[in-house]
């Protein structure tokens, strides 16, 4: 059965697909067998491996309608998940995900197509990884029903403390309506600067407000990790001596050891 995180944020921009998308490489070079999932309409996870979704025949989008309408995915799965172009494979997106909140707004399961699409898959991975947009719409909420562990990356500035304490409310929820098996993996600083006071606060305030044990070890402000997907690569590709992938590869080691590999 495969291990699945969920990275979320409402927050734009806080690093939720450079993590998903690096993280899902770095268990992918460990050995792990790893699918990442491109939930958000925005592609980004599915441009950052190098696909460009307006070329693709078949997305989420299709396989979530056809488990909506209570069809068989088998067949549209093989020819929907990208394999042999990084190490791990990719389920992609393609704008028009936007769309399928409204199609399967009146049906009773729609709650549950993400957890149904992912256990046909589930038994062909050691890790799946969702990708969210920062809304917190139908398929949000579907992927935090779907998923065991939640990874929350967080800016360490004081505007986004309130973004992390409103996602801690958003887990607490789906805890008690949909999702009791739902999980804190942990909060994941990113775009540190450690050398300034502001950060080191704000660690500080994350370490009082949820316990050590709550805090990944941070990732560090790189610029190698905003130009890599712009070539359609992970940081191990781009330049698996910088700091990024230093502090991801440390990263990847901490998500084995607490998700209980
Ligand atoms: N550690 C880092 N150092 C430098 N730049 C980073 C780092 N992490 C992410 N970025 C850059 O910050 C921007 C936002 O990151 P990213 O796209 O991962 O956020 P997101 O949470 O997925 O955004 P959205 O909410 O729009 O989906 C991107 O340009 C990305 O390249
Ligand atoms: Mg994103």
């Amino acid at each position: 059965m495969a291990t699945i995180i969920v990275v979320a944020n409402r927050k734009g921009g806080s690093g939720k697909t450079t993590s998903s998308i690096n993280i899902a490489d770095g268990l992918a070079r460990d050995g792990k067998r790893v699918l990442l999932v491109d939930a958000d309409s925005q592609a980004q996870a599915t441009i950052g491996c190098g696909i460009i979704p307006y070329q693709l025949e078949s997305s989420i989008y299709e396989l979530l309608h056809l488990i909506a309408a209570g069809l068989s995915v088998k067949e549209e799965l093989k020819s929907t998940i990208i394999k042999g172009q990084k190490h791990f494979d990719l389920l992609p997106a393609r704008a028009d995900l936007s769309a399928l909140e409204i199609e399967v707004a009146e049906i009773d399961n729609r709650h549950v197509l993400m957890k149904d699409l992912l256990m046909e898959l589930d038994y062909l991975y050691d890790y799946i990884l969702i990708d969210l947009p920062p809304a917190l719409g139908l398929i949000s909420v579907n992927s935090l029903v779907a998923a065991r562990w939640l990874i929350i990356p967080v800016e360490p500035t004081f505007l986004s403390m309130d973004g992390l304490a409103q996602m801690v409310q958003i887990l607490y929820r789906v805890n008690a309506e949909l999702n009791p098996d739902l999980r804190l993996l942990g909060i994941l600083p990113v775009k540190c600067d450690l050398r300034t006071n502001l950060a080191k606060s704000v660690l500080d305030e994350i370490k009082q407000n949820f316990g050590e044990d709550k805090l990944l070890p941070p990732i560090r402000n790189d610029i190698k990790l905003a130009e890599a997907p712009s070539f359609g690569q992970s940081i191990f590709e781009y330049s698996a001596g910088c700091r990024g992938a230093m502090d991801y590869g440390t990263l990847v080691t901490s998500i084995l050891t607490r998700s209980g590999e």
